[in-house]
């Protein structure tokens, strides 16, 4: 059933899991999403960003609309990191259940303001918001704590942006940050920080940039005759443990276009003569169905619907 973004997230705070919540960009993603998230009985969400929606417009939102209200599981269709007002008003009318205003490079007067804006209007309408607050970026755990500071955010700030804008969930900064390379070793990401926030706010808190960038997925990669350079993700004991203090939407993106390209090299690879896109494509669909299972898994979310 389609639903909107805080049925699915507000069980998920006071469960203490995590939800994925996965970018798509045509219907073989869809359904790996989907129908992995139907066999695992987990609430999901399924994401476009606006060049997503650039590239599959309101066709790709109404097969994830289709596809989410036949489901037998909840799934919210979101608006990933929507950049002004037009943008997340645009996503609602195509039918999103779930909008991201990200205005967290303005200061914090104006990131309130601009979100504010949004939450009024998506309120008003039935739908809910996500904002953020705080900068995303690698940060390395050698970096000073004052340094750290600067882009991470501050407990007490969210603490005063939640009330004044009414915001239904927050992205927070955490050190992860977006990609396949999220930093040398293990990616750093912090705990304390999460645990504090989530005792003062009450509202589900997301974490982006979670992809694990899986190894075995990588080494195929390059098997497969890929080039990719030192890719490292976020550990699924980190992740895990970010669900149990408060992180409920754990956005993943990096995995799924990863999983899909190993699927279309080892097809290709394996079969030289093949040009028959169902067999190209449909290994990529099983592969990232795989990665999604196991995402699912981590953030415990299975048997949750
Ligand atoms: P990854 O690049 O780690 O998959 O993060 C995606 C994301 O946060 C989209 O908003």
């Amino acid at each position: 059933m389609l639903v909107t973004g805080n049925d699915i997230l507000v069980p998920a705070r006071a469960g203490k899991y995590g939800v994925g919540s996965f970018n798509t960009n045509n219907m073989e993603i869809t359904q790996a999403i989907i129908h992995t998230a139907e066999r695992l009985r987990s609430p999901v969400m399924v994401q476009m960003s606006e060049g997503a929606i650039k590239y599959g417009g309101q066709d790709l939102a109404n097969i994830v609309i289709d596809l989410a209200r036949r489901a037998t599981v909840p799934v919210a269709l979101h608006l990933d990191h929507g950049s002004s007002y037009e943008s997340a008003l645009k996503a609602i009318k195509m039918g999103f259940t779930s909008v991201m205003i990200d205005a967290s490079h303005h200061d914090f007067e104006g990131n309130v303001k601009e979100t504010r804006r949004v939450v009024e209007a998506a309120h008003a309408m039935g739908i809910s918001v996500e904002s953020e607050l705080g900068r995303l970026g690698g940060i390395e755990e050698h970096i000073v704590v004052d340094e750290k500071d600067a882009f991470l955010t501050d407990p007490e700030e969210a603490v005063q942006f939640i009330e004044q804008t009414g915001t239904d969930y927050l992205a927070i900064a955490i050190g992860t940050s977006h990609g396949a390379f999220k930093g040398k070793g293990r990616p750093y990401i912090d705990h304390a920080r999460i645990e504090k926030i989530a005792s003062l706010t009450g509202i589900p808190l997301v974490a982006h940039g979670s992809s694990g960038v899986p190894q075995d997925i990588v080494e195929r990669f390059r098997k497969a005759g890929g080039e990719i350079g030192d890719a490292a993700g976020i550990a699924d004991e980190d992740l895990q443990r970010a669900t149990q203090f408060g992180i409920a939407k754990v956005n993943v993106d990096t995995d799924l276009r990863l999983a899909s390209t190993v699927g279309i090299r080892e097809a290709l690879t394996a079969n030289p003569k093949e040009f028959d896109p169902r067999k190209i494509f449909g290994p990529a669909r099983d592969v990232m169905s795989q990665v999604i299972e196991h995402k699912l898994r981590v953030l415990g979310s299975v048997g949750k619907a």
